[in-house]
């Protein structure tokens, strides 16, 4: 029992104590005040309906925005997406609340948690793909109270935002590519989003893409009508523009180079047929490489690309010059055809029939091919001909198939080249 007394009055000393310590420290903590969320608070806390935007002589609750755009990159023209880091200001002004007694300073920096039972402005990033908020090494985000009872909300973000691109004209293309915020569930009657009055946007200056150029930055409204209501909206607009240089140096000049080496098989001599076909082969490999890597970080569209267009005319030239000596082959004639063992006795009466004479003539034309790949002259066999034989007219016809194609290719390709390129001129 006595045991069980003392205990007792160890526990009521213990209790007494603490009482005494939170008074005193009561006491001290009353010396130098920290804010408290119900010093904001109305009197009356239960006038306070953090659901219901401050209204002000029945308008709707103006929230200025202010965007600092620190980096763009990551554009994926694949998925269309980019990705952008910023730092997004929202302002807006709550007469309901009250003032920390004695603000001497501009402004007070709050606890970022009382927005949980605050009004706040319920801005969504529409376009947004994933939204990263950081927290290293505290989580970047602040609130500010200034005097005049103005809330500034600012919060550090990285986002990957999607961008609808069109690649009609790739790679002479510029893309605009949208950062947009929109109201969830005020409508305009409610609150409405401005850009702020003095700077709206600030975009770094040293924003370096690798492929693209920010060539433009300006902000808009992009105030949507559901069939709820009108919904507030603002955007962030930048214009890129693609680079040409890196297409220049890795698709076009190749290109054209590929094309210019499918005509060396003018200048080398209709009889090398395995030196003409291959370079004619491997020109046409070599451009279909080309032709994938110029769009091998784009999506499969459906439509023709402006690329795609001097590639196919690129491959229809190279395809073309292998045509040719397809011609020249056949004007040539079956020069690989073996000579036959012996010429057939002459039919007695028949003699004069178109097949006899067409059979004698292909006789002697293969002779004479075969003669001229063994490189005999014709001379070491007996006596000079009268004239040019038919194996020599048709060579000199193929020869003169060549000679016209080594102007006319050049010509035509030059000719296209520099209708591209007018029609490309206004977008470089
Ligand atoms: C506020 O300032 C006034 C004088 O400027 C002073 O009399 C008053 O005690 C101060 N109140 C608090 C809570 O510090
Ligand atoms: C963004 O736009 C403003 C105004 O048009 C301009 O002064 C600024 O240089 C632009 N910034 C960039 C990075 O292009
Ligand atoms: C929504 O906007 C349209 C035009 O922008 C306007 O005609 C209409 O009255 C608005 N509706 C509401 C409910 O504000």
């Amino acid at each position: 029992m006595s045991m069980d007394e003392a205990h007792g009055g160890g526990m009521v000393s213990a209790i007494l104590s603490s009482v005494v310590l939170l008074l005193l420290l009561g006491r001290t903590a009353d010396a130098q005040r920290s804010l408290e969320f119900f010093d904001l608070l109305p009197e009356d806390p239960k006038l306070y309906d953090k659901m219901r935007p401050p209204k002000k002589d029945g308008q709707a609750t103006v929230v200025y925005f202010h965007v600092t755009v620190m980096g763009l990159d990551s554009i994926d023209e694949n998925s269309m997406t980019y990705a952008a880091d910023i730092f997004f200001a929202q302002t807006w002004k709550d007469n309901r609340l009250r003032l920390p007694e004695n603000m001497t300073s501009e402004y007070r920096l709050l606890e970022v948690d009382w927005l949980k039972n605050m009004w706040r402005p319920d801005s969504f990033f529409k376009n947004a793909k994933s939204v990263t908020f950081q927290t290293m090494t505290i989580p970047n985000h602040y609130l500010w109270l200034y005097k005049d009872k103005t809330i500034l909300y600012m919060v550090k973000l990285t986002l990957k935002l999607s961008c609808a691109m069109n690649f009609l004209i790739y790679p002479h293309d510029t893309q605009e590519c949208k950062l947009q915020m929109e109201s969830l569930s005020h409508t305009t009657d409610e609150m409405i989003f401005q850009w702020d009055p003095d700077v709206p946007l600030v975009v770094d200056e040293n924003i370096e893409l690798p492929q693209l150029q920010l060539v433009k930055n300006y902000t808009a409204d992009c105030t949507q009508v559901y069939s709820t209501g009108n919904f507030t909206c603002l955007e962030v607009v930048f214009v890129l523009k693609r680079r040409l240089g890196y297409y220049l140096f890795h698709t076009y000049v190749p290109t054209c180079l590929i094309v210019i080496m499918s005509w060396v098989s003018f200048w080398i001599k209709p009889e090398a047929a395995p030196a003409r076909v291959t370079l004619g082969v491997t020109s046409l490999l070599t451009l279909s490489t080309q032709h994938a890597k110029s769009q091998a970080s784009l999506p499969p569209v459906s439509y023709l690309k402006a690329v795609d267009a001097f590639m196919s005319v690129c491959t229809v030239f190279v395809f073309m010059a292998l045509m040719e000596y397809c011609l020249v082959n056949i004007v040539l004639g079956d020069s690989d055809a073996p000579p036959k063992p012996a010429a057939p006795p002459p039919p007695p009466s028949s003699s004069g029939t178109d097949t006899a004479k067409l059979d004698k003539i292909f006789d002697i034309a293969t002779k004479e091919n075969a003669m001229l790949l063994s490189g005999r002259s014709q001379k070491s066999s007996a006596g000079p001909p009268p004239g040019p034989t038919p194996a020599q007219r048709a060579r000199m016809r193929a020869l003169n198939i060549d000679r016209v194609s080594r102007v006319f290719f050049p010509f035509l390709f030059a000719v296209l080249n520099v209708t591209y390129w007018i029609m490309f001129a206004e977008y470089i």
